[in-house]
């Protein structure tokens, strides 16, 4: 069995510092597999330009504070970490999700659909979506909005993962049970960790909607947190599950599909 869990909490806008805090606060005593925290759990979300927040951003080879302490709770932990944060390329800012373990970072994921304001101070992703492994179980990122782009999940799930790991600041109310089809069209598991909390920028405030969520195969809710609340959940789940696409005796999701009938462009 392979143990996940959702790591939700409020990020402090620019403290970086008090995002770490906190998180080894919430994961004292806590091993597991995988844990997913939040989008942008080193910054906070709402920033104006690029300039105001790239203080706060930090390389994706895991040598800046965040990363680096989320490196070092990993071995604590004893699995991997995956985070939203806010990155510093060479191009410039990117809205991101890195996976890390005690010794690295295994992948960085850059935010392929920017929401709304997101496409000021951040660039749109370039790495596409790819698979990573840990422990035998393949795991795949997307970042929040992405959720409502079907081809986002599609894709993971045609490239293998089995393990959606979706750090989240979700201020619409549908993700939560958008991605009980997500998982169920494609037969995965997925964590999506949301923040909570009310942030404020220029007379604009945003409230973000908690209730982070992990799901099954089947679309089944395992473990759901608060609408507000720090929470930390954690589930034993059989990635192989993911593997068996079939759905009753003469259909299968994946050997079923007909690309030539979509219209792909
Ligand atoms: C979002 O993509 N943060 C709504």
């Amino acid at each position: 069995m392979f143990t996940v869990g959702l790591v939700q909490f409020c990020p402090v806008r620019y403290d970086v510092r008090a995002n770490v805090a906190t998180v080894e606060r919430l994961l004292a005593g806590v091993r597991a597999d995988l844990l997913v925290l939040p989008e942008l759990a080193n910054s906070g979300y709402m920033v104006a330009t690029a300039a105001d927040l790239d203080p706060y951003a930090e390389l994706g080879d895991g040598s800046g504070p965040f990363l680096s302490a989320l490196r070092q709770l990993a071995a604590r932990t004893g699995g991997v970490i995956v985070t939203g944060f806010a990155e510093r390329g060479r191009a410039g800012l990117y809205n991101s999700a890195a996976a890390v373990d005690a010794d690295r970072v295994l992948q960085v994921y850059r935010k392929t659909h920017l929401f709304q304001d997101e496409q000021d101070p951040f660039l749109p992703g370039d790495t596409g979506f790819r698979i990573f492994e840990h422990r035998g179980a393949r795991i795949g990122m997307m970042v929040c909005f992405d959720w409502f782009f079907p081809e986002a999940a599609r894709t993971l799930a045609l490239r293998g993962a089995q393990v959606i790991a979706h750090p989240a600041n979700l201020v619409l109310p549908w993700c939560q049970t958008g991605m009980v089809t997500r998982c169920l069209e494609n037969a995965v598991f997925a964590i999506t960790t949301n923040r909570y909390g009310t942030e404020t920028l220029n007379g604009k405030s945003l409230t973000f909607t908690g209730a982070s969520q992990i799901l099954d195969t089947k679309g089944r809710r395992l473990a759901q947190a608060d609408v507000e609340g720090d929470a930390v959940l954690l589930c034993e789940i059989d990635p192989t599950a993911a593997d068996d696409k079939r759905i009753g005796t003469r259909n299968d999701l994946f050997g079923d599909r007909r690309p030539g009938m979509y219209f792909d462009r």
